[in-house]
């Protein structure tokens, strides 16, 4: 009797129960929390989304929207028996439009297919995350994705011109076009834009576009730590005559972990490693301004040893070292993510405190890696092998309130980008207001007033 409902729904759309799927899709790259949907469906374009919605709708049921599961704070974990709602074979990938540079695609493109569809024409959509090829577009707008060049375009939300979301009613709502300027009242399109599917559920977007750079560099450079990194972020902006990509901070055992999973050598020869690393990227024609920069700050010490790539290939080895720090960790144990951030130029300081004064609480070792050309942290602690998985997580949460109060206190972010989903809700307080979290409570009951969009994500309906 139970599972009616789940017959009934397999007859109007593509629906899976194998175990395997469940597992798969019941899940994000959060390991907290164990998968326990109830189904998972497979809505074929937008109107089969709503038809599921109002369904669930009509018959009471929860459901998780789900993209390519690549996030770290279980925004996509069905954990309760929920119905899964998998976007994944919304798969439109429309021209791009030469004059007004946009891209309409279903929300189940991946965000490196959008990269490859434009990149013929010389643009891109400046979306670009170490999980690339796994993550969706409709994931990354529900979560506001940020990623490596957040200094240079910002986080996801300002290359959207278009996008048409389902509410868990069955309505279809198209929130703008391809129209660059369309200003007409409150913008419910940026509202569904970093509202972790608790709103809405993304089933297609139109994208901005804007050119691909056309020459770039690649330099990876040894440096004491976040300090020094620093120093050499404000060179880099005001000395050095060029535009800045990305700016990457690692600290040595992440960079150890991914020489030790890829067994891959020491970028910087053999010998000790440095105490961290910065990777940065520049664009343009820089005609020795690079050169000259780089010679500069190697008198001034700021850099130990530097790499400058020399090809396309150099480049992709380079950045390796950076984009597999997420998966090596995680495959060296079990690891407990904060992502933060502060004002770019109190990081240092910020570092320092947490180091002495936070470091000590926390159940495990310290790896910190992450944007520093945008204050953007990830503060990683590692399991040791000896401690219980349930002690670990306990240990942790407790530091984390050290932590938070510490974020308070400088007026810096909970969570930079990966969103609060289930994983971060006790932190939501820490950078939101009791006002604003019942502001953003209220919309949720206006569009949602069984609460049956991805419950209890973001925060708890009270
Ligand atoms: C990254 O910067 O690689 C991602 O945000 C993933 C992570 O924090 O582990
Ligand atoms: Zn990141």
């Amino acid at each position: 009797m139970k599972t009616q409902w789940i017959d009934e729904l397999s007859q109007r759309v593509p629906l899976s129960r194998q175990p395997q799927d469940l597992q798969t899709y019941g899940r994000d790259w959060t390991r907290v929390y164990v998968p326990r949907p109830s189904a998972v469906v497979f809505p074929r374009h937008a109107d089969e989304v709503c038809e599921v919605l109002s369904f669930c709708s009509e018959h009471g049921i929860a459901v998780v929207p789900s993209g390519g599961r690549t996030g770290l704070s279980a925004g996509a974990v069905a954990a309760e028996g929920e119905l899964v709602l998998s976007l994944e074979r919304l798969r439109h990938l429309g021209e791009v439009d030469p004059f007004g540079l946009t891209l309409t695609v279903g929300s189940g493109i991946t965000n490196h297919e959008t990269h490859v569809h434009a990149e013929h024409l010389g643009l891109t959509w400046p979306v670009d995350l170490a999980s690339k090829g796994s993550c969706q577009v409709g994931g990354n707008l529900a979560t506001n994705a940020g990623g490596i060049r957040v200094l240079r375009y910002g986080h996801a939300r300002h290359w959207v011109t278009g996008l048409q979301v389902a509410l868990m009613n069955g309505t279809l709502l198209n929130l703008g076009n391809a129209v660059q300027k369309d200003n007409v009242g409150p913008d419910l399109r940026q509202l569904m834009i970093g509202s972790e599917g608790i709103l809405g559920v993304i089933t297609q977007a139109t994208l901005r576009l804007t050119l691909l750079p056309t020459d770039r560099q690649v330099l990876f450079l040894a440096v004491d730590g976040m300090e020094t990194g620093l120093e050499l972020l404000r060179h880099a902006r005001i000395q050095g005559r060029f535009q800045l990509q990305a700016f990457e901070f690692m600290g040595r055992n992440c960079l150890e972990a991914v020489m030790k999973v890829g067994g891959v050598p020491s970028p910087f020869g053999g010998g000790e490693l440095p105490p961290a690393a910065v990777l940065i990227e520049v664009e343009g024609r820089l005609d020795g301004d690079l050169d000259r920069w780089l010679e500069d700050v190697l008198n001034q010490k700021l850099v130990r040893d530097g790499l400058v790539a020399k090809s396309s290939g150099d480049m992709s080895r380079l950045w390796a070292y950076r984009d597999n720090i997420t998966e090596s960790l995680g495959r060296l144990g079990l690891m407990h993510k904060n992502d933060i951030s502060v004002e770019v130029g109190r990081l240092a300081e910020f570092v320092h405190v947490l180091e002495k004064e936070v470091a000590p609480a926390f159940p495990g070792e310290l790896y910190l890696f992450g944007h520093l050309g945008d204050g953007n942290l990830h503060v990683n602690v590692m399991k040791p092998s000896a401690t219980d998985p349930e002690e670990f997580w306990d240990g942790c949460h407790v530091a984390d309130m050290q932590l938070y109060e510490l974020l308070h206190k400088v007026g810096g972010s909970v969570s930079a980008e990966h969103g609060i989903g289930l994983l971060k809700k006790s932190a939501l307080r820490f950078s939101r207001g009791t006002a604003e979290v019942a502001a953003m409570r209220a919309v949720k009951k206006a569009l949602d007033p069984q609460g049956l969009l991805n419950p209890g994500k973001v925060f708890d309906l009270g």
